[in-house]
């Protein structure tokens, strides 16, 4: 059975998903890169073991990621999973894991990369949102796609509102990625492009507003 270590920094609702999951997998451990981060309480009480690196203990971001990966790589994972991890990797560690590596993010990228993302799809009056699972390269918030869920940006939706309907998607995207993952569906090719063993050609168009 393959092994994931899942980072977080923060309240790990995502983490919490993937742990709910029933996931093909052993959860081999939770990192974080805060120790006042919620997730790490969550994830103790479903047994799985917790590890802080704080990257405040680290002089520079190559020191942090080095100390950070000899802490992964004692877990010996076949799998990195990033769920709302707040740091900014660089490139010698990103390439260590290459095609190990997966986050998720707040909107269809590559629109909006970075942060606040729903604040700027509201800006910018999307009519469609949503969240993107990713291996993750080098460039930032830019790697080859696994799945995307989309949701309508409704005419009275705050930041709050319109998060909160991309955040129930998220904790259902995640453990699908992670899935097909674990069981061998998908791999990353010598090209970068996501290839899936079976083709999966299900889905639906999401048309916002609706046709009338
Ligand atoms: C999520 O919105 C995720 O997409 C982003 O950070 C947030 C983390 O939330 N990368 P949680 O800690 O999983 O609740």
């Amino acid at each position: 059975m393959k092994k994931i270590v899942i980072l977080i920094s923060g309240r790990g609702s995502n983490m919490q998903a993937l742990l709910e999951a029933q996931l093909p997998c052993r959860i081999a451990a939770v990192i974080s890169n805060r120790a006042d981060a919620g997730g790490l309480a969550i994830a103790q009480e479903h047994g799985v073991p917790t590890a802080v690196v704080a990257h405040r203990d680290y002089p520079d971001r190559a020191a942090f990621d080095a100390a950070l990966a000899q802490t992964i790589d004692g877990f010996k994972p076949d799998f990195v999973v990033l769920a709302g991890f707040m740091r900014i990797l660089t490139e010698d560690f990103v390439k260590h894991y290459h095609g190990r590596l997966v986050n998720i993010h707040p909107s269809l990228l590559p629109a909006y990369g970075g942060l606040d993302t729903h604040a700027r799809a509201l800006h910018d009056g999307v009519r469609i949102h949503g969240c993107t699972v990713h291996f993750v390269t080098p460039d930032l918030d830019h790697g080859p796609v696994i799945i995307q869920a989309a949701v309508p940006v409704l005419c009275d939706d705050t930041e709050k509102s319109l998060a909160a309907r991309v955040l129930h998607e998220e904790h259902r995207i995640y453990p699908q990625a992670v899935r097909w993952l674990c069981s061998n569906e998908i791999r990353l090719d010598k090209h970068g492009k996501v290839l899936f063993r079976s083709r999966k050609q299900s889905g639906h168009a999401l048309i916002f507003p609706g046709l009338e």
